[in-house]
Parts: C-alpha cells; sequence; structure tokens
C-alpha cells in the first residue's frame, strides 16, 4: 500500500518536523555540491504555502557523537538553504535538543523554518535512543521523512522519532515519494526491453543488485573497476588493474545467474590503459590489457557497443562511472553512457540514475537534467535496487483508499 505523503495531510498553522538528508560534500568550508539542498525545497515550500512552519533536522559526516565539532556543523546549510527559499532560516544553536534549541522552535511562526544543529553529535541519533527521539517527536505536530539518501538507516531520527509522534502524522516528503517512484515501483515492474549499467569500483557492493535486477532486465552492462574481477573469473588478461581476488567467485556466480536468466551480460571489450594509476597520466586504447598497466575505463568499442544496446530500450537503470572519469583520458566511457541515456530520455525511455558517482558524473557533464531521475542516495539508492525494505519507510502512514483516488 503506497506511503501517505506531505501533501494529503493538512499543515494549516501545524508545526511540521521534516527529517531531511542535507549531508552534502564540504571542501575548505564550501558546499560542493547543493542538490540534496535543492531536492529538498519542494517539501519544504508545500509545507510553508500552505500555512505551516518547518523545523528541520539532518545529519552531516560522521562526527564522534560526543558534542559540537566546527567542521560536521551545518550552519552553510542553513545560509545556502536561505538562498535557495528566499526567506531566512533559523539557525538556534550548537545543539539539537539545548534549550535554546527547544525554544527556537517553540516560538515559531507560521512561514517561519528553522534548521536544528547535526543530531550525529549526540550518540543517541545512530544509536535509535527514545529518549533523545522524543524530545524532538515533541518539536513536530507532524513528521515527514524528506530524507532519502539515509533510508537505509535506522537511526532515531528516521524510526524512533516518527514511532514517537504517537497518532500524530508521519508522512513521506515529496522527494522520497519521487524517489520510491523511480528506484522501487519504475524497477520492479519497468517498461520493457530494460537495460542496466553497473559501474563502480567493487563486485562486491553491487552483488545484491546484480541479482535483484538480473530476471528484470534484458541486458547488463558492466564497466568500471569491478569489470576487472568479472574478466579475471573468465580468465581475461586485467594487468595491474583493481581485482577484488576473493570475490572472484561473486563474480562467476553473477555471470552464472544471468545464463540461467538468460540475459546478456555484456563485458568490455577494449579498455582505456595507463602506465601508472596516477591523475593525469596519459591513456591509450587497447584490446588485451598488458600486464604492466592499469585500466582505468572502458575503451571506446566498449562505449559504442553499450551506447548502442541502450538505444531502443525502454527503461534504462545506471549505478557506477564506467573509468576514473575526473581524469581526463579516462572519461570517455562514463560520458558516452551519460550521453546515451539522454539521447534515450529524448526518444521517451524512463532513464533512471542511482546517486554517488555517477550522479556527481553527470553534474560534471552537465547533463544530469537529461535524466527522468537522478537519485539523491548512495548507499539508500544501491539498497533499494537490491529490493530491499526500509524501516524508516514503513514506519510511516499508508495511504487511505480515498486518498489513493486520482485526482
Ligand atoms: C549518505 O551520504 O549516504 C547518507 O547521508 C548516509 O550517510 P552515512 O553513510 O554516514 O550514514
Amino acid at each position: 500500500m503506497p506511503t501517505r505523503t506531505i501533501e494529503q495531510i493538512q499543515v494549516d498553522g501545524q508545526r511540521v518536523l521534516v527529517r531531511v538528508d542535507f549531508n552534502v560534500p564540504m571542501h575548505d568550508g564550501a558546499i560542493t555540491d547543493d542538490r540534496r539542498i535543492r531536492s529538498a525545497v519542494p517539501t519544504v515550500n508545500s509545507i510553508l504555502d500552505r500555512g505551516g512552519s518547518v523545523v528541520l533536522m539532518s545529519h552531516m559526516g560522521r562526527p564522534k557523537g560526543v558534542g559540537y565539532e566546527a567542521q560536521y556543523s551545518l550552519e552553510h546549510v542553513a545560509t545556502r538553504l536561505s538562498e535557495l527559499l528566499n526567506r531566512p532560516v533559523e539557525f538556534p544553536s550548537k545543539d539539537c535538543v539545548d534549550s535554546a534549541a527547544a525554544d527556537a522552535v517553540s516560538a515559531l511562526q507560521p512561514g517561519g523554518v528553522l534548521l536544528l544543529e547535526n543530531l550525529r553529535f549526540h550518540k543517541a541519533e545512530k544509536s535509535g535512543d527514545a529518549q533523545f527521539a522524543g524530545l524532538l517527536a515533541a518539536y513536530g505536530d507532524a513528521y515527514v521523512n524528506d530524507a532519502f539518501g539515509t533510508c537505509h538507516r535506522a537511526h532515531a531520527s528516521m524510526v524512533a522519532v516518527p514511532q514517537a509522534m504517537g497518532g500524530k502524522p508521519k508522512v513521506a516528503g515529496l522527494l522520497v515519494e519521487r524517489e520510491i517512484a523511480f528506484l522501487s515501483e519504475a524497477v520492479e515492474s519497468p517498461a520493457q526491453p530494460m537495460v542496466v549499467i553497473l559501474g563502480g569500483a567493487k563486485v562486491s557492493t553491487k552483488i545484491g543488485a546484480i541479482e535483484h535486477l538480473l530476471p528484470k532486465c534484458s541486458a547488463m552492462l558492466i564497466g568500471g573497476a569491478m569489470a576487472y574481477t568479472f574478466m579475471r573469473a573468465q580468465g581475461l588478461s586485467t594487468g595491474t588493474s583493481m581485482v577484488e581476488e576473493e570475490h572472484v567467485p561473486t563474480a562467476e556466480r553473477a555471470l552464472a545467474a544471468a545464463k540461467d536468466a538468460g540475459v546478456d551480460l555484456l563485458l568490455p571489450i577494449d579498455h582505456m590503459i595507463a602506465d601508472a594509476f596516477e591523475m593525469g597520466t596519459p591513456t591509450r586504447a587497447v584490446d588485451t590489457i598488458p600486464d604492466d598497466a592499469v585500466a582505468v575505463d572502458i575503451g571506446p568499442k566498449s562505449a559504442e557497443l553499450y551506447a548502442a544496446r541502450v538505444e531502443g530500450a525502454k527503461s534504462v537503470l545506471w549505478n557506477g562511472p564506467m573509468g576514473v572519469f575526473e581524469w581526463t583520458g579516462a572519461d570517455g566511457g562514463t560520458r558516452a553512457v551519460a550521453q546515451a541515456l539522454a539521447k534515450a530520455t529524448q526518444a521517451g525511455a524512463t532513464t533512471i540514475v542511482g546517486g554517488g558517482d555517477s550522479a556527481a558524473a553527470l553534474d560534471a557533464m552537465g547533463l544530469a537534467t537529461d535524466m527522468s531521475h537522478v537519485s539523491t542516495g548512495g548507499g539508500a539508492s544501491v539498497e533499494m535496487l537490491e529490493g530491499k525494505r526500509f524501516e524508516a519507510i514503513d514506519v510511516l502512514d499508508r495511504a487511505s483508499i480515498s486518498e489513493r483516488q486520482p485526482g
């Protein structure tokens, strides 16, 4: 049964407690990618436009959990959010549950927005502590989960807080609703044919997704460093490229599963190699990786082959870059795949990009808006592609039959 969403509850005069994932990359105190902040704006505006006020809570990074640490503060996020909303965002305290925070929450007026400091400054967030959760739950008349990137964590703000809300509404935000629609519903019953493209470093972190997705797709295209573990499993030369030796049997298992499912599992047929794994080292294309070279990207023939398989697909799911895309000369495979997806979107296919590095690559190439959906989740999107259930979603209210009627 679908989860109830923020648009299905009354928020006029209500103070709405919204869990977001503002765990954004920072460099020298500056936010280097604000996509997660931008993605929270529709939910915040939906509440403000209907007369509510918003108390936002998030984690940032992995602090020790014993109090304030400046490098993990959400202060810069409050500034950026205020620019995006074009209204002030209160940031009252260095502690999300001290009296300054609680007083500021109580004084919040309709139309007001407040961001609490990093939840993980308290160990109680990760341990799921009920007392801590009770303090946070008391801030809201309703609870919203719009933190897709954290949905695979059963932390206090994700599970114990909604549990502590009693009979008050506990609903999904617009971002979480959209992520589920694409990464779960569209993937569980995809428009056919579906092509899945998987890259990234390790087969060990993707095997769950490979096994879950194989029965749903017509072709699975493998790139990134994990291709070399597959090549080792097939007895092909990999030079000094990264191979997960202990997971060669995992790759063998995936190859056998693809055969059983009648799915084409494609490995690169050529490679971009370098003499050393050092960013900026010149690269060249080869069909066979020499013993003393390292492969850093799929080669141009593979890129063409993969792009051709994407053409004509009705759904395409992509997770993980094809090579070291930050390295000029090792970015061609990822670029070719991104461009093929952009063309497929234009041709009417549903194109879904699981977040993390592939989302970063799309941003760097200016192609993110050419996809049907780019996930804000890293680990969460991989776990959703594995078909896992999330306690943080299961704890939310289900939509009633009348709420599910269109219009
Ligand atoms: C993420 O970036 O994947 C989420 O914010 C979760 O962060 P975590 O892996 O530190 O729990």
